[in-house]
C-alpha cells in the first residue's frame, strides 16, 4: 500500500544521496532561488538536489521532523551550494504566508516554485470516508493552490519573471481504480494550472506540469517489495522499467530553466510511455 503522506515516505537521514554540483558550464539555474515542496522526501528531495546541482538556491520544504531537510542542506552548503529547511503544511494558509516569507527573506527572493507535496492512499469509493477525500484534496490541490498564489504575489511584487512547476502525475489523465480522490487532485491540478499559466504568462511568470509516471520511490516501497505487484506496473509501461528520481528531476531542471522559455501551460509526460495505454492493442 502507498504511503499516506509524503512524510512518512522521508528519506532517511543515512541515505541522503552524495551531492555534488554539475560542472559551472552545465549548470541551467545558476542564481535562481527555489521553493519545493515535500522537499525531504522521495522526488521531492531529488529535485532539491537537482537544481542545487544546477547552481540554484533551494528552500526544502519539510512537513515532519527537520532531520533530513537539514541534512540536505548539510550536502548541499558543504559542497558549496545554498539552501535551508523550510518547514510548513502546504494545506494551512498560515504556514504556507510564513513559509514563502522566509525563503524570500533569506534567499532574496524567489524564482520558482516546485509544487510537489502530495499523498496517496487508496480506497475504493464506497469505502471511503469524507476525511481521506478531504486530506488528499486539501494537500494535493489545496495545497498547490495555496503555494501558487504565494509565489505569484512574491514573484509579481518583486518583478521576477518565475516559474512555478506543479509536480503532477499520469493520473491527471489515466483514472485509478482506488485512487478517485487522488485523480480528481491531479486532473483539478491540470486546468487549475493551465488557467494560471494564462494568467501569469503576460507578467513573464510561466506555469508548467510535470507528470510522472511510476517512479521507484519510498512511496511505491510496497508495490516494489512485491515482485508480482511490481511486474504488473512494469507491464504497463512501454520503455520497460521503473522511473527513478532522477528522470523527474532533470525533467524539472530543464522545464525550470530559460532554455524552456517558451513552454507554457503544458504537461511534460515522465512515464517511460505509460500514458501510451500499452496493453490496448
Ligand atoms: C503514483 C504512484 C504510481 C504512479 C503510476 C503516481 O502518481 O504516485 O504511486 O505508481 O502514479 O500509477
Amino acid at each position: 500500500m502507498a504511503e499516506p503522506t509524503s512524510a512518512a515516505g522521508a528519506v532517511p537521514v543515512d541515505s541522503v544521496p552524495e551531492f555534488s554540483p554539475h560542472p559551472v558550464e552545465a549548470q541551467l539555474l545558476r542564481g535562481r532561488r527555489a521553493l519545493v515542496t515535500g522537499g525531504d522526501s522521495g522526488i521531492g528531495a531529488g529535485i532539491c538536489l537537482e537544481l542545487a546541482a544546477h547552481g540554484a538556491a533551494v528552500a526544502i520544504n519539510h512537513l515532519g521532523g527537520a532531520d533530513t531537510a537539514r541534512e540536505m542542506v548539510a550536502r548541499i552548503e558543504g559542497s558549496g551550494g545554498r539552501a535551508l529547511a523550510v518547514p510548513m503544511d502546504v494545506s494551512r494558509e498560515q504556514d504556507v504566508s510564513q513559509a514563502f516569507a522566509q525563503a524570500r527573506r533569506e534567499l532574496g527572493g524567489l524564482d520558482l516554485l516546485v509544487n510537489n507535496a502530495g499523498l496517496e492512499h487508496p480506497y475504493e469509493l464506497t469505502e471511503m470516508p469524507l476525511e481521506a477525500w478531504q486530506k488528499v484534496i486539501d494537500v494535493n490541490l489545496t495545497g498547490a493552490f495555496l503555494c501558487a498564489r504565494e509565489a505569484a504575489r512574491t514573484m509579481r511584487a518583486d518583478g521576477v519573471r518565475g516559474v512555478i512547476v506543479n509536480i503532477s502525475s499520469v493520473h491527471e489523465q489515466i483514472p485509478w481504480i482506488g485512487f478517485s480522490h487522488y485523480c480528481a487532485s491531479k486532473g483539478g491540478m491540470k486546468l487549475f494550472a493551465q488557467s494560471i499559466a494564462r494568467e501569469l504568462a503576460p507578467h513573464g511568470i510561466r506555469v508548467v506540469a510535470v507528470a510522472p509516471g511510476a517512479i521507484a520511490t519510498p512511496i511505491n516501497a510496497d508495490v516494489l517489495a512485491d515482485p508480482k505487484k511490481s511486474g504488473e506496473v512494469q507491464a504497463e509501461i512501454p520503455l520497460g522499467r521503473w522511473g527513478e528520481v532522477s528522470d523527474v528531476a532533470r525533467a524539472v531542471a530543464w522545464v525550470a530553466s530559460e532554455q524552456a522559455d517558451y513552454v507554457v501551460g503544458t504537461t511534460l509526460f515522465v512515464d517511460g510511455g505509460m500514458t501510451l495505454y500499452p496493453r490496448f492493442v
